[in-house]
């Protein structure tokens, strides 16, 4: 009967493969990383590079985050900086709460982040947006925070190198395991830092001509300063949330990161519905930003190079901005199926969308979505 039952699913190619999973788990923070390294194979197809991506969104708090809230607990339970029942306090745009609140649950520790974190049982204080350089900016809240209350600590995410540590000592690991050191650059998106600064020096390490490369959206110092070593913002602001800086971290600082792409919000915005569409991931902007990059990093590569970057976050939580999008996206399909006129930027035979949304004007290819979905329900039509 089993044998029977596996041939028929093998002759449909929908066979799994088990041996990824050969032993039970100890809690929450054994979940952390080894998320499964995934190629994508229209975009490979397209670009003539092997474009993978790291599932990030697949740890257990739903974001690459939980990897530094790991080790930056863990760096203060081994330097006996914390104690049974300390608090834990952040400056956080989000996903890094949300790791730092999972794992406060998971190991006995209060923590401080808005709905979500809520629920998790963090306690949450909003603060105005301002820069670092103002006593009011989030990071310095969270410092004063800290000091104030007893038996409690700033987890320091942009500034603890605890961070980046982290990410030498798995994900790099994991990508260079993972793809059989077969791999010719990677290239991130930077809030913190700690990611692609870790991930960098351990994979500069193994094989020095490994091309690192930030990519960096509008409004941040990071692509100028790495092309040219000076800290000069770039035009305009992004729809990314916790990406780009205004600043170089310690996470970044003395990072072996060899250059830098620029990407429009745009081309960010186009990849995440191109990812839902044509490969079948629903993610969020920071994660379209880095794909969008590896597909502009690949016209300067040779064929059948091995691009690595990571699907940060689920499109489910984060990224209200771009949902807002998507959800007026489908309304104007809708309405043109119901013959009910949008507002067109050209002529509806070419099917092309310019939408007033946020102040910033977004270009779609409606054709291609729909194109696409039609493909989606092919693909699953064996
Ligand atoms: C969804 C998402 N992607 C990427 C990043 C950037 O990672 P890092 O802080 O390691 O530079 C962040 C940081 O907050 C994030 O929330």
């Amino acid at each position: 009967m089993l044998s029977k039952t596996i041939r028929y699913y093998n002759k449909r190619s929908l066979s799994v493969d088990v041996s990824a999973y050969t032993r039970v788990l100890e809690g929450f923070r054994a979940c952390v990383g080894n998320t499964p390294l995934i190629r994508l194979p229209t975009l490979s197809k397209e670009t003539g590079c092997n474009i993978l991506v790291k599932a990030e969104y697949l740890n257990p708090g739903g974001s690459i985050k939980d990897r530094a809230a790991l080790f930056l607990i863990q760096d203060a339970l081994d330097k006996n900086l914390i104690k049974n029942g300390a608090t834990i306090v952040e400056g956080t745009a989000g996903n890094t709460g949300i790791g730092l609140a999972h794992l406060c649950n998971a190991l006995g520790f209060k923590c401080e982040k808005i709905d979500i974190l809520r629920v998790l049982g963090a306690q949450v204080t909003t603060v105005p947006v301002v820069p670092f350089t103002d006593p009011n900016n989030y990071n310095h809240h969270a410092r004063r925070y800290a000091e104030k209350h007893e038996n409690s600590l700033w987890t320091n995410q942009f500034d603890n190198q605890a961070n980046r540590n982290g990410h030498y000592l798995m994900t790099g690991p994991e990508i260079w395991t993972q793809t059989n050191g077969k791999v010719n650059a990677v290239v991130m998106s930077t809030g913190t830092g700690g990611t692609l600064a870790g991930i960098s020096m351990y994979l500069k390490e193994k094989n020095n001509k490994i091309r690192t490369v930030l990519a960096d959206p509008p409004g941040s110092v990071l692509y100028n300063y790495i092309k040219s070593g000076k800290l000069e913002r770039t035009d305009g602001s992004s729809i990314t949330e916790g990406i780009g800086q205004g600043r170089i971290t310690d996470n970044l600082k003395d990072a072996p990161i060899d250059e830098s792409l620029f990407i429009k919000d745009q081309d960010t915005v186009n990849m995440v519905f191109k990812l839902l569409c044509e490969e079948g991931f629903f993610v969020g902007a920071s994660s379209g930003l880095n794909v969008a990059a590896a597909v502009e990093l690949s016209k300067s590569m040779p064929k059948g190079s091995t691009i690595v970057t990571c699907l940060c976050d689920n499109g489910q939580f984060g990224m209200p901005k771009v949902n807002k999008i998507k959800s007026q996206l489908h309304a104007a399909r809708a309405c043109r199926e119901s013959n009910i006129k949008v507002s067109s930027s050209s002529d509806s035979s070419n099917d092309e969308y310019t939408m007033d949304i946020d102040d910033n004007e977004f270009n779609f290819n409606e054709k291609l979505l729909l194109t696409d979905i039609r493909k989606v329900k092919n693909m699953l039509a064996y």
